[in-house]
């Protein structure tokens, strides 16, 4: 019987050793063929390293790509790819290295192009996976793009490496170069929002050139927008010496075509290698977005255009946008180099969120109409060098009472039309004469308005 006994005894040992080497067996045939790879590069099962992930912004993505390529040329690194399906954009990567999901393995990179600059582009690794050594620790980074459908986008790097310091400190290496090799620092950005409240990516816009001779305002008012916005940045050193603040909040409000938007052109003309971000209309609810690239890469600009357009919106927390915009500007170190340029039609829609919120924008200046003299300036800056005597401009700016920047350059544009179907080389006085008859006619009113100006359509 005892040897019986034992006899059992050896069986159920020897069957749970099956047992065991079984699972043993089965749980290397869960890890994925890209487990494998990983894992020969790591020097130790991927599977059971801790893995950091770091989640990117859009507008981010490629300076993390570029991040990556150096951290990989100092590093002895090389990219792989990743075959398995299209899951393998929606799963984390803890999941790409196991079995379960699906056969994920070493292929061929997926490449996207993004921009860099105005007209300018990168390849950039959409899906791929970094073995690299970083700090003499091997190192391997999952580095994907937003997946094709995900809503919202979501851009990430995810990080295996066996050392946490080293992991640690790769990613603060991978931040660090992400912003000293920025391709967006000292560029003109855009945001165009999505329907869910998130945005596709910065758009890079050619930096304007409009000269301050090509901006006509009442005298001295250019001159203490660029004092403001301009100077304040060229003081800074002095400034911030003597402890006061920089951040400064510049407000610029009148009617329709009267050149606030040409202002703004011309104050990001002014300040070549200067961070500006422009959001116009919707856009502005991505302010955050715009608040932080500013703070990252100041010295800055943040041109929020028509913020009327938002004024009735309500944010996510259901604030209005508005407030979300002057805390946006409230967050910011006082001692950061960052101007916030807003222009509006309707300055009085905004009085009660700039009382509720007091401090933030520290110079209004109306861009009126154009008095008689300054539309006088007007016509004469865009009749150039045509032969248009100062009479004749006189007058005209003596009748065009009422008018725009917009109304003096489609005026001149008429002026040289009517000319040339006239057969005539150069425009008369009488052209200009003629012309502004035309334009001032009650037939003409829906162009004035379109043009812009105080007077509305029922009036007439
Ligand atoms: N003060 C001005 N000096 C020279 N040109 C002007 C001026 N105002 C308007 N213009 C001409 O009219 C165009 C339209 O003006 P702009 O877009 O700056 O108007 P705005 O004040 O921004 O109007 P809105 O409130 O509708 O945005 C300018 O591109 C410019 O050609
Ligand atoms: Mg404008």
């Amino acid at each position: 019987m005892i040897d019986d006994d034992r006899e059992i005894l050896r069986t159920v040992y020897r069957y749970l050793e099956h047992v065991h080497r079984v699972s043993v067996d089965d749980s290397v045939h869960r890890r994925s063929e890209l487990a494998d790879v990983i894992s020969d590069h790591l020097g130790v099962d991927v599977t059971t390293v801790p893995v950091t992930t770091e989640a990117l912004s859009l507008h981010r993505y490629v300076d993390a790509d570029i991040a990556l390529d150096e951290l990989s040329a100092s590093g002895d690194g090389r990219v792989i790819g990743v075959t398995g399906g299209d899951q393998r954009w929606h799963l984390s990567a803890s999941d790409l290295l196991s079995s379960t999901h699906g056969r994920f393995a070493p292929g061929p990179i997926s490449y996207e192009t993004r921009a860099i600059g105005p007209g300018a582009e990168r390849r950039v690794v959409a899906f791929g996976v970094r073995l690299l050594t970083f700090d003499g620790q091997p190192l391997a980074v999952v580095q994907r793009a937003s997946s094709p459908h995900a809503m919202p986008p979501t851009a990430r790097l995810e990080l295996f490496g066996t050392d946490a310091d080293a992991t640690g400190a790769a990613l603060a290496e991978i931040r660090r170069l992400m912003v000293e090799r920025s391709v967006l620092r000292g560029q003109v950005l855009s945001f165009t929002p999505t329907e869910y409240g998130s945005h596709a990516g910065a758009t890079f816009l050619p930096r304007p050139s409009v000269d301050a001779d090509d901006v006509v305002l009442a005298e001295g008012v250019l001159q203490k927008i660029v004092d403001h916005v301009v100077g304040i940045g060229d003081q800074r050193d002095v400034l911030r010496a003597a402890g006061q603040h920089l951040k400064r909040g510049v407000l610029l409000y009148g009617p329709p075509g009267t050149g606030k938007t040409l202002t703004v052109r011309h104050l990001l003309s002014r300040t070549p290698g200067t961070t500006a971000v422009v959001l116009t209309g919707s856009s502005i609810h991505l302010v955050r977005a715009a608040v932080e690239i500013a703070r990252t890469f100041a010295p800055a600009l943040v041109v929020l255009e028509d913020i009327d357009l938002v004024a009735a919106d309500r944010s996510h927390s259901n604030e209005p946008v508005l407030f979300d915009v002057l805390d946006a500007l409230d967050g910011l170190e006082p001692d950061a180099d960052i101007a916030f340029v807003m222009t509006t039609n309707h300055v009085q829609i905004l009085e009660e969120a700039l009382a509720a919120r007091p401090g933030r924008v520290d110079l209004g200046v109306e861009i009126g109409l154009p008095d008689v003299a300054a539309r006088r300036r007007l016509f004469e800056h865009y009749a150039g060098t045509l032969p248009l005597s100062a009479e004749a401009l006189d007058a005209a700016a003596d009748r065009a009472e009422g008018t725009t920047g917009s109304f003096a350059k489609e005026l001149v544009r008429r002026t040289v039309l009517r000319a040339a179907l006239r057969g005539a080389d150069q425009p008369t006085d009488d052209d200009l004469e003629a012309s502004l008859d035309d334009l001032l006619s009650s037939g003409a009113a829906l162009t004035r308005l379109l043009l812009g100006g105080t007077e509305s359509l029922s009036s007439n």
